[in-house]
């Protein structure tokens, strides 16, 4: 039976917009429903138990919206909390992980840089994907405290960003990475400054179209697309200040007359 219902997607804030970007492009005629969790936002350093509490939260907030599937769109999460959301939800669940496994087989010189958050490099699923792709291959990593805040005041650009993931990047190509992963939703956004300060001999990627991918085998393998006739359209909702957080959404997807609504959501301690 095709489904009518939207997708929900989450994030700590705007960088699951880098997935809800590949998932448009390759669904327009789904609804989308986005959760941008801003005041708890930056995740990347927060202990586990928090992250997963808000992932419960959050998963309820979208299952009473009549949600048909959830996308964790944020590495962090996936890490912190994957496992137990699939368990949790009535829906299928799409996380994301860092692209070691591609990157591992793109390098030319063997060694790979990853790019997260502390929370994301010091998991047990990192460290397994690690394991299982990274034959052969240096991997090289980089937690990088401060940018979810930069890309989430808007500033994809700037001296004090460059400054910020200049220093993060120079560490990696001390070790001559030829492929940098983007481990976290928020750095596709800032995709532009790393291939300019990294120079046309370093291959940036992440795990946009793959995890958009995903969620088109998954609705397809459980009957679940949403009737051809349908227009797509997007619902937008934050725990932060929807003012602030609106202009950067507006700004990131270039739509200037997009709306986003404040939902509070409690959330027990896991
Ligand atoms: N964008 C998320 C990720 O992919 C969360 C980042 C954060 O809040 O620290 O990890």
């Amino acid at each position: 039976m095709p489904s009518p219902l939207p997708i929900g997607i989450f994030d700590s804030g705007v960088g699951g917009l880098s997935i809800m970007k590949e998932v448009r492009l390759r669904l327009p005629a789904e609804g989308l429903l986005y959760y941008a969790d801003s005041a708890y936002c930056p995740y990347g350093s927060r202990p586990l138990s928090v992250i997963q509490g808000r992932a419960y939260a959050i998963c309820d907030f979208l299952q009473s919206q009549g949600v048909k599937l959830i996308v964790v769109a944020s590495n962090t999460t996936s890490v912190a909390a994957l496992d137990q959301v699939r368990d949790y939800a009535r829906v299928p669940v799409v996380g994301v992980e860092p692209a070691v496994k591609p990157a591992s087989e793109l390098t030319k010189n063997g060694r790979v840089g990853v790019l997260a958050t502390v929370v994301t490099l010091a998991g047990n699923r990192f460290n397994n994907l690690v394991e299982r792709f990274g034959n052969g291959v240096e991997i090289y990593t980089q937690p990088c405290p401060g940018l979810v805040e930069q890309i989430e005041a808007g500033s994809w650009e700037g001296p004090e960003t460059e400054a910020l993931l200049g220093n993060y990047l120079s560490r990696l190509l001390e070790h001559d990475v030829d492929t940098v992963v983007l481990g976290c939703t928020h750095y596709p956004f800032l995709r532009p400054l790393v291939e300019k300060m990294a120079g046309t001999g370093v291959k940036v990627i992440d795990t946009g179209e793959a995890v958009a991918q995903q969620v088109v085998r998954v609705l397809e393998n459980n009957g679940l697309f949403t009737p051809e006739s349908a227009p797509g359209w997007e619902r937008f909702y934050t725990s932060g200040n929807p003012g602030k957080v609106g202009r950067v959404i507006r700004l990131l997807l270039q739509d200037p007359g997009l709306e986003v609504q404040q939902v509070n959501l409690d959330h027990q301690l896991c």
